[in-house]
């Protein structure tokens, strides 16, 4: 093993802290507030829901394609500090500098964007993250951008107008970027050279077990921790079940600092998407082979949340209603798994999910890369939620398929939120081969959706109402078809 360290260490707005214990096992929003006495970065919902908590984080140790270290939002009140060792923090008290307010603080306050200034903060965050992104042109700061970089903040009393107003208002006015002021060269330095000790920490708690977290900086050091802990990476589901105190587990291994979980390659027609790879790595990763899923992944959450959270804790949460895993059923997706000492195992996708939340995963296996291979289907992804942003689904769907003369040549589909698990339809895709996409096909779903479902009712929806959406979503997938073929009729004849 490398040489271990007994603590986290950290950059909070350009000052160093070395943070040990229970401090370090708190949540950075906590930390914050009552520990480096930053009290400006607020805690609402503490379930990465409303953005109050926002802040902005750089990873020293993320090197995908050669991408430079740079600053993203995440929410702090679900993100444990241990995950953050060797990050560089940026919070809503540094963003004024030489006592003069940031360019968003300022527009802010000549929009009048704020009223009980609760949520101020966090959209102060997100609106510098907006600006330090776009760099501030005419053409990228548009009102539905604004939209999109906002939708992981909630106002419950301003009201939105004079917010999208203050973000307009940021266009081509000049100051020095946060990435300039704080992610120097001496100090990013620092911080990766943090990234490549191990660190191991642990602490006793009355009348409970002792808490132990192991954050191993190499495949290494993973390989001999495998086993002996929960494995973090995102912690976007783990903090949120922390937090509401279901959390039974008292070990943990972070691996936020696995190069090789960070790799994304193409290799003889198989995409090898590393299981460190965050949302939004994925989404830009995906867009020029599967770019209907990488569209979709525009209302996966929120920006804070598809900054750190992966598609590999997606997978192993095994929600029946993650928005990952109908997609990789269709596209016959392979896990990757590694145990202890790296033995490598490959398992089809649609053999991992055994029943609810159960998985065919060793607990001493890791999901190492998600195995993608490409292919020249037409892909449709559907999903229907009580909202169309930052919201889980009711029901979602997934659907790869082919025409040839019209008729159906190939057909995968599947449905999340309809079973214990995600499901692949394998009546409805039988039954189409050689048929056209018409009424007929469309009423023979319906009655294999009545044959194979029996849906739960939720707060998310009755059974009822989830059979009606499995249903409906077909015929609207059909319809699409048809517009589709009509819109390359009237092209040709033009
Ligand atoms: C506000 C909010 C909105 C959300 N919106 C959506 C949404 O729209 N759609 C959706 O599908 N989900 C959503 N989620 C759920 C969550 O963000 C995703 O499931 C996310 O992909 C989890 O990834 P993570 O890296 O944060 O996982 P973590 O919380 O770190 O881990 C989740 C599980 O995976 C395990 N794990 C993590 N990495 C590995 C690995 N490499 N090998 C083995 N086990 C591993 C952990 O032990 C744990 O059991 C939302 C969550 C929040 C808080
Ligand atoms: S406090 Fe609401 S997202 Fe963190
Ligand atoms: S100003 Fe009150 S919640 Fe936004």
């Amino acid at each position: 093993m490398k040489m271990s360290r007994d603590h986290i260490i950290l950059s909070i707005n350009g000052r160093q802290h070395e943070i040990r214990g229970e401090h370090a096992f708190m949540n950075l929003s906590e930390y914050l507030r009552y520990q480096a006495g930053l009290a400006g970065t607020k805690i609402v919902c503490a379930e990465g829901d409303c953005g109050a908590c926002s802040v902005l984080v750089a990873k020293t140790s993320d090197p995908i394609r050669d991408q430079p270290v740079k600053f993203k939002s995440i929410n702090s009140c679900i993100q444990p500090v241990f995950n953050l060792d060797g990050c560089i923090v940026v919070t809503v008290e540094a963003l004024a500098s030489a006592k003069e307010l940031s360019a968003v603080q300022q527009s802010m306050v000549d929009q009048q964007g704020a009223q009980c200034g609760y949520c101020t903060p966090g959209i102060c965050i997100s609106l510098s993250y907006l600006k330090e992104q776009t760099g501030g042109t005419a053409e990228e700061i548009i009102p539905s951008k604004a939209k999109n970089f906002l939708t992981g903040n909630l106002c419950r009393c301003t009201g939105y107008e004079p917010i999208i107003k203050a973000a307009c208002g940021l266009v081509d006015v000049k100051e020095s970027s946060l990435s300039k002021r704080f992610l120097t060269a001496s100090q990013v330095s620092t911080l990766k050279g943090a990234t490549q000790t191990d660190v191991y920490f642990g602490f006793n708690r009355p009348g409970l077990e002792p808490i132990e977290v192991w954050i191993p900086s190499s495949k290494e050091s993973l390989f001999g921790m495998l086993g002996k802990g929960r494995l973090i990476s995102g912690a976007t589901d783990l903090g949120v079940q922390r937090n509401k105190g279901r959390l039974g587990e008292s070990r943990f291994i972070s691996l936020q600092k696995i190069a090789e979980l960070k790799q994304a390659v193409v290799t003889n027609g198989l995409l090898r998407i590393g299981a460190g790879l965050t949302w939004d790595q994925v989404q830009d990763f995906l867009q020029d082979d599967f770019s209907d899923f990488a569209d979709s992944i525009n209302l996966f959450a929120s920006p804070q949340i598809k900054h750190i959270g992966t598609l590999a804790g997606n997978i192993i949460n095994a929600s029946p209603i993650a928005d990952g895993v109908p997609f990789l059923l269709v596209n016959e997706a392979e896990l990757l798994l590694l145990g202890s000492g790296g033995k490598e195992r490959r398992v089809p996708i649609s053999d991992f999910y055994q029943g609810y939340k159960k998985i065919g995963m060793a607990s001493d296996e890791i999901l190492w890369a998600v195995l993608l291979p490409k292919n020249k289907l037409k892909q449709r992804v559907y999903k229907v939620s009580q909202r169309k942003d930052l919201d889980i689904a009711t029901i979602n769907l997934a659907i790869a398929y082919e025409l040839k003369e019209g008729v159906f040549s190939h057909l995968k589909l599947a449905f999340g939120g309809v079973a214990e698990t995600s499901l692949r339809m394998t009546s409805i895709e039988s039954l189409a081969l050689g048929r056209k996409p018409d009424a007929l096909f469309v009423a023979d779903c319906a009655k294999a959706i009545d044959l194979a479902l029996r849906p739960l009712s939720d707060v998310r929806g009755s059974s009822k109402y989830r059979m009606l959406l499995a249903k409906n979503l077909i015929q609207k997938w059909v319809v699409e078809i048809d517009l589709e073929s009509q819109q390359n009729v009237n092209e040709a004849n033009v």
